[in-house]
């Protein structure tokens, strides 16, 4: 079954209300038109208010760049779904590698935020990936079933359908070494694998799988030609709009 691709930009901790809204000022005159492919971009939470109204009916999505587990409260410094729902927010990154390296998120909260997402009314895209280190002891498909068990854990078929997952091997992030195309295959087809095993044949047909880690312009279209790599979670490439926007043309149904 085809899956629409889906390319979203993470901008991390970059660009505050003014220089985002540049770039998405870029980005809405670049991509108007553009219907093939589902767009995403991921600005910080002062950011998105901006963002939204300026790309309003441009079929770009907003997306948040992490959750809280509550809907409101004494949890100073964080942001509900509900608040990232209500300021036009339809996508929401879940479980980032530098969240869970740098913020100490673990598989447990992770699973937490992505059931919260959805009460919230937002669509995931919960990250999952290996570090070096368990690459190089053979471990990653001991690392992603983890990943995948735990921070899946009682979502009904029909959520699993809509989500999306991003497999983010960490060494690929940032550091300009991105994973061949063979190597994103074989951890995207272990991933669905994972899934016709545990859920309805349909979820593995429809859940969408992005690849992250150092994505550019001139590996996008051989990363993105692989049959279970269905979009990408770009970083660094996704503050330039020309760049992101060659990213996204890359993509097979574009290109043709
Ligand atoms: P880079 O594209 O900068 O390697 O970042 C990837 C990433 O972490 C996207 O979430």
């Amino acid at each position: 079954m085809a899956r629409r691709t889906f390319i979203a930009g993470n901008w991390k901790m970059n660009l505050g209300p003014q220089a985002a809204d540049r770039l998405a000022m870029d980005l809405k005159a670049a991509l108007a038109g553009q219907t093939a492919v589902d767009v995403a971009v991921a600005p910080v939470a002062v950011s998105i208010p901006g963002v939204v109204a300026r790309l309003k009916h441009t079929g770009i999505h907003v997306a948040g760049q992490d959750l809280a587990v509550e809907a409101s409260g004494a949890f100073t410094g964080e942001v509900a779904g509900e608040m990232l729902r209500e300021a036009g927010c339809t996508w929401v990154i879940v479980g980032h590698s530098e969240r869970r390296s740098l913020f100490g998120e673990d598989d447990a909260l992770i699973n937490r935020k992505v059931h919260a997402a959805f009460r919230a009314g937002l669509l995931p895209i919960l990250c999952v990936g290996e570090t070096l280190a368990q690459r190089d002891a053979g471990q990653v498909e001991q690392v992603l079933e983890r990943q995948l068990s735990a921070g899946l854990a009682g979502l009904q078929a029909d959520q699993l359908a809509a989500m999306t997952l991003a497999y983010e091997p960490v060494w690929a992030i940032g550091t300009g070494r991105t994973a061949t195309p063979d190597q994103a295959q074989e951890a995207h087809a272990f991933i669905r694998g994972w899934l016709r095993k545990t859920a309805p044949a349909f979820v593995a047909d429809q859940l969408r799988i992005q690849y992250g880690g150092s994505v550019k312009p001139a590996n996008a279209a051989s990363l993105l030609r692989q049959p279970d790599v269905d979009g990408a979670l770009v970083g660094g490439a996704s503050l330039k709009a020309a760049d992101f926007v060659k990213i996204i043309e890359a993509a097979p149904h574009m290109a043709a």
